[in-house]
């Protein structure tokens, strides 16, 4: 196959992390005879300190016009301050809804070797294997800001909109995915106080009654589900969210897997649509150019661009099987390890993952 994949390294460890994924990509190509074209474009803080803006139009062009896109992370110190016009994280949100990437997909999955290194105790993430479905282009992000004189000072609004039509395209996402796996579907949403959680339940209810009714549907109230993430994570198979809910319940859920930095995610919009895969955590400055991040997030949505983005299953669960043996074999970022052992830097484990996939897809010459 051939196709044409879009880098937005970004900033911080984006570039770092971005720079292994590629290299699996490749392997992949190499491996299995695809002919993968890459094309650099940027994104974030390094697009402003170039041209001004955050994702510049010459970057979301080329985004449209490919068949995936692979980010790396945005934003860092020098563009945060709080009068700033222009912020790394605009380009992020101006992407998602520019390529109608409406359905996020975060999988948390515990692997049994790593279970004990959770902050939980290990028998409560053994066996872990959930998805986040987050709403990833309405909401509370996307609503009308404003900020000005109020009583008592200043008074600053973010307005929270959802309609029918974006629950029910997400919904059916969700339902779909849940289909394909063990059919049990949690939508989260505050209905006992917002109104937009009210209209989320009844379009929820409604799509599932009519569409998916052979699927195990339950509503759950945010903050109920923050409890039951940690108190007993095994209990769920699709969670079904709203933007901002997303984004907070999947750092928490990124800790039962033991760290942020393993966790991929695939931004999904209509079907022939050219996806966005990312890795869920942040530009980590500190970090950056250090060889010090933990790439398995950005390899992982590599992966997951790879079944999404191309239909390129085989490919995909190959290299998940590679991940998981170096993890098995003890290839661990500094993020996952304690004081008693030496991590292994990002190259190292890029390499060691890019070696585990070749060794598996060339048959073994047998010694005569
Ligand atoms: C995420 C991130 C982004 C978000 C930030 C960088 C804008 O936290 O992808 O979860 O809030 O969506
Ligand atoms: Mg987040």
């Amino acid at each position: 196959m051939k196709a044409t994949i879009v880098t937005l390294p970004g900033d911080g460890i984006g570039p770092d992390v971005t720079a292994e994924a590629i290299r699996i990509l490749s392997t992949v190509a190499d491996l299995f005879g695809h002919q993968f074209s890459f094309e650099s474009a940027l994104i974030g803080g390094a697009a402003i300190d170039t041209t001004g803006t955050a994702l510049p139009s010459a970057t979301l062009d080329a985004c449209r016009a490919s068949d995936a896109v692979l980010l790396g992370a945005v934003g860092g110190p020098q563009w945060d301050a709080p009068d700033a016009v222009v912020r790394p994280e605009q380009g992020l949100l101006a992407l998602r809804k520019g390529l109608c990437v409406f359905a996020n997909l975060r999988p948390v999955r515990v692997a049994d070797c790593l279970a004990d290194r959770s902050t939980l105790r290990p028998e409560v993430v053994r066996g872990v294997d959930l998805v986040v479905v987050r709403e990833l282009t309405g909401g509370m992000y996307f609503g009308d800001k404003s900020r000005g004189p109020g009583e008592g000072g200043q008074e600053a609004i973010d307005v929270c909109r959802y309609s029918t039509a974006e629950i029910e395209r997400v919904a059916r996402r969700a339902g779909q995915l849940a289909r394909s796996r063990r059919g049990r579907l949690a939508s989260v949403d505050k209905a006992n106080v917002l109104e937009t959680s009210r209209l989320w339940r009844e379009t929820v209810t409604r799509v599932m009654a009519e569409e998916f009714p052979d699927l195990i549907v339950e509503h759950v109230l945010v903050d109920a589900c923050a409890m039951h993430l940690i108190r007993n994570p095994g209990g769920f198979d699709v969670i079904l969210t709203e933007n901002l809910f997303g984004d907070i319940l999947t750092d928490e859920a990124a800790m039962l897997a033991g760290s942020i930095g393993l966790l991929p995610s695939a931004s999904l919009g209509a079907p022939g649509s050219p996806g966005l895969f990312e890795p869920i955590h942040g530009s980590a400055p500190t970090l950056a150019g250090r060889d010090l991040a933990n790439p398995y997030g950005a390899i992982l949505s590599a992966a997951m661009l790879l079944r999404h983005g191309l239909a390129l299953d085989a490919e995909a669960d190959a290299v998940e099987r590679a991940v998981e043996q170096a993890w098995v074999t003890g290839f661990i970022p500094a993020d996952l390890t304690d004081s008693s052992t030496a991590p292994y830097g990002t190259r190292a484990i890029g390499s060691a993952v890019a070696a585990l996939l070749s060794e598996a897809a060339t048959p073994a010459t047998t010694a005569r």
